[in-house]
């Protein structure tokens, strides 16, 4: 029996700041940022917007005509906790008005726990196919102003149904996994911005991408040249790139530049005009791939290579349903993408310096957001999401 994802969809804020307006106040090229690390914009959240209410947007429009009862699992992936006890799913699971005959449970290993998810929703729907299970990847990507990370900030959030017998994409059951204890990203409890050691943490990534596509090698009949699109974990979008030339290193491949291109540029539209969306972005390069390729995908291996600093990673191998186009939501997407507003960098700075109340007293957030769900405020130190 088929396992895999169903339905998918994603949701980003209404703010973006688009990168030359950051070279201009860095007085750094422009080139440097589109070009040489391949991002255009940076979307910013609201201060009434957090990884609950991106998770629960981006839902949105695929409950809207789920039967809620099929799904019987909640998996919220992130890595922008905002508690340290209760899952950001519980909150999602209320805004949703999922059942509640439902487990829910929050996942973390930086931007790789999206697709510890989803293994385990095929696993769950493989031992109970008539079951449906949620998965939500949300997250804020922020680093300290004037790092070198800075232009690599974002954020954004996808929502995926894994069922039996999927509409878009099945996911096959080899993997191959590779586990290193690392220090080339990581947040300590008591920061809201990562650390990291930028350069270093490129060569983990491609150096991950090397051991685990050896394991995938070992227990998978596929070959580097079975495949005929590659998404990658987007950090930004260039990466795709130097991990897509490694890996046709590693196999030996003999297709030229234009065509080794092909086979992942596809996968980048959204995430260069969003940033770093961690555990969501290698899923929105999914949904880039699946809206934007011209060719059709019916049939077509599609290889993953998902990464989370620290480092777990995992490659793996998915093939597209025929008919799947039908079962997008290109338009909202797109619309949503369209709509945003750009903000000058004294609005960006606003945004970046986003209020953290520790005191417990009752504050109320601005509307900010155009979704349908946003954080009203905090009070008693509980926080109040509410439908707009
Ligand atoms: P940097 O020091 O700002 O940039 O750091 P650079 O000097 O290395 O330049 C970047 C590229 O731009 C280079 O190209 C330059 O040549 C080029 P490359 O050598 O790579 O081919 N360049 C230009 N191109 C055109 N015109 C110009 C120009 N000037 C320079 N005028 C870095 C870049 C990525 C390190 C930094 O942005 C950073 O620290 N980012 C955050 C960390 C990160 O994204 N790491 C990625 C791997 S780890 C990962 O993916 C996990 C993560 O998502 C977290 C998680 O798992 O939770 C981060």
């Amino acid at each position: 029996m088929s396992v895999g994802i169903d339905e998918i969809s994603f949701y980003t804020p209404n703010y973006y700041l688009d990168l030359r307006t950051l070279a201009k106040a860095k007085n750094i090229e422009v080139e440097k940022y589109y070009n040489g690390i391949g991002q255009e914009k940076m979307s910013m959240p609201g201060h009434d917007e957090d990884i609950v209410t991106m998770a629960a947007n981006a839902a949105k429009p695929i409950i809207d005509h789920t039967d809620t009862s099929s799904i019987r699992t909640l998996l919220f992936a992130t890595e922008t906790g905002v508690d340290q006890s209760k899952s950001a799913g519980v909150y999602a699971h209320r805004l949703l008005g999922l059942s509640p005959n439902c487990r829910v449970v929050e996942l973390k290993q930086a931007c790789y726990s999206a697709t510890a998810a989803i293994q385990m929703a095929c696993a769950l729907v493989a031992r109970q196919p008539e079951q449906k299970v949620l998965v939500l990847a949300s997250d804020i990507a922020r680093y300290d102003l004037g790092s070198p990370g800075e232009a690599t900030q974002g954020c954004g959030a996808v929502a995926m149904v894994v069922s039996a017998k999927p509409r878009l994409v099945e996911i096959d059951p080899d993997v191959g996994n590779f586990a290193e204890d690392v220090m080339d990203f990581w947040r300590p409890n008591y920061r809201s911005n990562a650390l990291v050691d930028g350069k270093y943490s490129t060569k983990v990534y491609l150096h991950s991408l090397k051991k685990a596509w050896e394991n995938f090698v070992h227990s998978s009949s596929l070959a580097f040249t079975n495949f005929s699109h590659f998404c990658y974990h987007l950090p930004f979008s260039r990466m795709a790139e130097k991990a897509h030339r490694h890996l046709s290193r590693i196999n030996n491949s003999t297709l030229n530049l234009e065509a080794m291109t092909r086979q992942f540029e596809d996968s980048l539209h959204y995430n260069r005009v969003i940033g770093n969306s961690y555990t969501a972005s290698i899923y929105i390069s999914l949904v880039s791939l699946l809206e934007n390729c011209k060719h059709d995908l019916e049939g077509k291996k599609i290889g993953f290579f998902s990464y989370g600093s620290g480092c777990v990673s995992e490659f793996f191998s998915g093939t597209v349903v025929s008919g799947y186009d039908k079962f997008l939501h290109t338009l909202g997407h797109q619309k949503m993408l369209a709509e945003r507003e750009e903000v000058d960098y004294e609005t960006y700075l606003a945004l970046y310096h986003y209020p953290e109340y520790t005191d417990g007293e009752a504050h109320s957030f601005e509307a900010m957001t155009k979704g349908h769900f946003r954080l009203a405020g905090v009070n008693g130190h509980k926080r109040e999401y509410v439908s707009c």
